[in-house]
């Protein structure tokens, strides 16, 4: 069987290769490096000690994709390609709706025509919106998002169902992640933010590493343990897993299938930069800070629907996941470079 990844090269698209290959799966990756490097697909192939094929394509390339598709013989489609940054996406949402939504759809078209109609699709927690409360379940009303980043997976979940309504072929998966960390064990992949990091793991790794000089903790007034915000961090090789489940299901079955994937538990920031101190052995200087605009106090999943349904758990702790960054970025301090 051969899956076509999308934005593979990229953070959790490089893991997903990974676990694709152990899997025995043919993948052709499709990425246009806007956001990442081909040395991480080096990397995968030295990993795994397998072959996968890379083409340089845009997902908004729509000749380039029928030659994709004329030229391998593609059963399934994984889609990460996409722009993820919330602050950037406020400043430039038509970069956002037309990459990400106007990719999607230019995908889609290009499946289509070519008879190939299983897609699994990389949503977020993020379409859960702002009031739902934790245990977020696929079966809660999508929420209103807080920015144009947020609002293109509202909009791509609707693209997707609306296509498999309209032509009950396709078999469509769409996975809501939590918040991806970690690195695969060998150290050698991992996440390698440009500029200064959005997100907190990336963020401490790099006070941690000596580029920044402390973090900043957005808040420590909310309703929470501690008072400062909790997410459902998921390791990353675990969020790999789920996909491979996921091929799996839609090569089997058709229909139109949400999964959280999330590890049911919350950890607020002070868990996360206490677990990572560990890791690095060293304290991480921080300051507290007035809250981030648009931030929730609590988000966690509730992930037993994919437990029921894709055989899918989520095995790796909060201390593996920072063991595993710290290791990434101790052995590549500059990233792939
Ligand atoms: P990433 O930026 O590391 O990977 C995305 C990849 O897509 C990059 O390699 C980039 O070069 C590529 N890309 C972007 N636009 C493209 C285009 N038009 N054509 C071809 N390639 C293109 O991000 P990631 O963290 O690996 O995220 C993968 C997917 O998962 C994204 O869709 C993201 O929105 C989604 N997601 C990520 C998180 C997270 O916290 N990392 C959470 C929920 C959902
Ligand atoms: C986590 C916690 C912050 C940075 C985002 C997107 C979401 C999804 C995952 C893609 C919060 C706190 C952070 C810092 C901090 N992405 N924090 N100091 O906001 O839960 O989710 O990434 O779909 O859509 O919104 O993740 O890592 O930014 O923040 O105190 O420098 O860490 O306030 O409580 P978030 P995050």
């Amino acid at each position: 069987m051969s899956v076509l990844v999308t934005g593979g090269a990229g953070f959790i698209g490089s893991h997903t290769c990974v676990e694709l290959l152990n899997a025995g799966y043919d993948i052709v990756v499709i990425d246009n490096l806007c956001n990442s490097k081909q040395e991480s697909l080096n990397r995968v192939e030295k990993i795994t000690g397998k072959k996968l094929k890379f083409i340089e394509c845009d997902i908004r390339d729509r000749a380039g994709l029928d030659k994709v598709f004329a030229e391998n013989n593609i059963d399934a489609v994984i889609h990460f390609a996409g722009l993820k940054a919330v602050g950037e996406s406020c400043v430039k949402p038509l970069e956002y709706y037309e990459n990400n939504i106007g990719g999607t759809v230019i995908l889609c078209e290009a499946m289509r025509d070519a008879g190939v109609k299983k897609i699994v699709f990389s949503s977020s927690a993020t379409v859960y919106g702002e009031k739902n409360v934790s245990p977020l379940r696929e079966d809660m009303p999508e929420g209103q998002t807080t920015n144009p980043y947020g609002t293109t997976k509202l909009y791509i979940e609707r693209i997707l169902k609306d296509t498999y309504a309209a032509d009950n072929d396709w078999s469509v998966c769409l996975l809501r992640y939590f918040n991806p960390i970690g690195a695969h064990k060998s150290g050698t992949i991992g996440e390698d933010p440009k500029g200064i990091p959005n997100n907190l793991a990336p963020y401490i790794l790099q006070v941690a590493i000596g580029k920044r000089d402390h973090l900043s903790v957005f808040g420590d007034d909310y309703d929470t343990p501690d008072g400062t915000g909790v997410r459902d961090y998921i390791h990353v090789v675990d969020l790999a897993l789920g996909h491979v489940c996921a091929v799996k299901k839609i090569l089997g079955e058709k229909g139109c299938f949400t999964y959280n994937l999330g590890t049911g538990i919350g950890y607020s920031v002070m868990d996360v930069l206490h677990s990572f101190e560990k890791a690095c052995g060293k304290p991480i200087k921080y300051e507290i800070a007035p809250r981030r605009p648009g931030d929730i106090a609590t988000c966690y999943s509730d992930p037993s629907k994919a437990k029921a349904e894709l055989g899918w758990v989520a095995e790796r702790g909060l201390d593996e996941m920072c063991e595993d960054s710290w290791r990434w970025q101790s052995m590549n301090p500059d990233g792939y470079c």
